[in-house]
């Protein structure tokens, strides 16, 4: 039987936590939820979803992961073999799932990031990405992606197909070395890299003509927008897959610490560094977006975008005309991949350490097995209409997987667990005594409780159940309703019941008898 892994420093631990949170969320996807949910006003409900739902549960995953030394599965065994499936469930969607379709995101990057070197897209960048890079169906009146032809399957995109063989290789090499020799020695030298191109790609553009235009929009408050409850849900939406809650990440990240670690202190670095990497990054982006419109003599509403459009059309524009632009978008890619791999190696582990936790099978033949599953389901998403695909399973992987998960999670803990015992498992290592000990256990921790049991699943039930009656009002993105269904209900189905398969196996003490 193997020996439980374990980190070599608490920095390497840190390291690793903050790699899975910072990705691509962080750069391409919080400035925009900011700027369309009230700018500066938006860091209000942002920081109340920070405070109330994302560190509280961040608090939650490592406490249970560290004090049980359990993955997922294991953890939740634990509180009651009713609840194994939600652990075996998380792990599996978001592997099977999350890092299949985030991998090919990460494979155009790796595209991309070549294409800067020549400004491959010419003077258009969006007829580019979508109709010679992707081959997607492509509506010539709306310039956007064809979702009706969502089953016109018409074969690979090689280039993109090897990238993601590429970047599942890399994946596979780090896991393989293991926890201390493979993630932690992976993330010590990717995190100085990430953060040192994170801190000249956000100071170039800081420089620039414009700068001071974008960033204005970016933070001047539209105190309206937080009575809106649709601004609210972002908010607690962003957090949650920011901080990579609800994939079981955080579990068996925080179960291979040594046993004296300080959860506290770990969930707060956690937290607020991955929160103070968004807002910066946004800096950067909204400096490049506003150089593009001083540019183009334009408001910056016609140059700002989203997720996919940001990178892959806004910011080639960009590259085309800043001075120095191609090193710029080559450091941008670079950091998109250098983001996405640290999340998606802990994508890994997560499974592998349910899998281990479970069976009684090598590590090597683990990692090794789930690279290959993993990546034959990410060439799915790499033919001509992957762009299709990705979008549905992504909206409903995020929009009901991780929320229900957070939602489950929360309450089993809060309600059913001993949290006595978590309580105290985490102020043991605090090394606190006298009155800041009462005070840490009677309020500190009391709010805690209060956060778990209360507010976060009354906040993720108010998202989840508006996510519905959006669904049943519209299918999603006007995709055909037999693309919504197979593509985003049946990926939760279909990995339920593999959930269900799994927490039905016996436990390698039970096999061995
Ligand atoms: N937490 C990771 C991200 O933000 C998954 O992209």
């Amino acid at each position: 039987m193997e020996q439980r892994s374990k980190w070599g420093t608490n920095l390497g631990f840190l390291l690793a936590a903050i790699g899975s949170a910072v990705g691509l969320g962080n750069i391409w996807r919080f400035p925009y939820v900011a700027y369309e949910n009230g700018g500066g006003a938006f860091l209000i409900p942002y920081f109340v979803a920070l405070l109330t739902a994302g560190i509280p549960i961040l608090m939650l995953e490592f406490a249970l992961g560290h004090h049980r030394e359990a993955s997922a599965p294991k953890a939740f065994r634990h509180i009651d073999p009713k609840w194994e499936w939600l652990g075996w469930w998380a792990v599996l969607f978001v592997l099977f799932g999350i890092s299949m379709y985030y991998i090919v995101i990460i494979g155009w990057c790796g595209n991309y990031m070549l294409f800067s070197l020549t400004n491959a897209w010419g003077d258009d960048p969006n007829a580019f990405f979508f109709t010679k890079f992707l081959q997607v169906p492509f509506d010539q009146a709306e310039q956007a992606p064809a979702g009706d032809q969502v089953w016109s399957l018409a074969g690979f995109r090689w280039p993109i197909a090897i990238a993601v063989s590429l970047i599942w290789l890399v994946n596979w090499a780090i896991a393989y070395g293991g926890v201390e020799k493979g993630i932690e020695r992976a993330v010590k030298v990717m995190m100085p890299i990430l953060f040192l191109i994170t801190v000249t790609i956000i100071a170039w553009a800081l420089t620039l003509e414009g700068a001071g235009k974008g960033i204005r929009h970016y933070v001047t408050p539209d105190f309206d927008k937080i009575t809106d409850l649709k601004v609210w849900i972002a908010a607690y939406g962003q957090i949650f897959f920011s901080l990579s809650l609800g994939f079981g990440i955080m579990i068996a990240y925080s179960s291979y610490l040594s046993r004296n670690a300080n959860i506290f202190k770990n969930s707060l670095i956690v937290g607020f560094s991955n929160s103070f990497y968004e807002v910066c990054a946004g800096f950067g982006v909204f400096s490049i977006l506003g150089y593009m419109a001083t540019r183009q003599n334009c408001d910056i509403n016609e140059v700002v975008s989203d997720g996919i459009g940001l990178a892959f059309v806004a910011y080639p524009k960009a590259i085309s005309i800043l001075p120095g632009g191609r090193a710029f978008g080559f450091l941008f890619f670079l950091l998109l991949i250098i983001a996405g791999i640290s999340s998606t190696i802990s994508i890994i582990e997560a499974f592998t350490a349910a899998v281990l936790d479970k069976f009684s099978l090598s590590r090597k033949k683990v990692i090794t097995t789930i690279c290959v599953l993993g990546f034959l389901g990410s060439l799915l998403f790499t033919t001509n209409v992957g762009l299709l695909w990705l979008d549905i399973v992504d909206h409903f992987l995020n929009q009901y997987g991780l929320i229900t998960v957070g939602i489950v999670e929360a309450l089993v803990v809060g309600w059913l667990y001993r949290t006595d015992l978590l309580k105290a498992h985490i102020v043991a290592n605090l090394g606190l005594s006298g009155t800041r000990h009462k005070l840490f256990n009677y309020v500190v921790l009391q709010l805690w409780m209060y956060c778990i049991r209360f507010v976060t699943p009354v906040a993720l039930g108010i998202a989840i159940v508006h996510s519905l009656i959006r669904e049943f009002a519209t299918p999603y993105a006007g995709y055909p309703i037999s693309g919504v269904i197979v593509l985003g209900v049946g990926w939760l189905l279909v990995t339920h019941i593999f959930a269900f398969g799994l927490s039905g196996l016996p436990w390698r003490e039970q096999a061995e008898g």
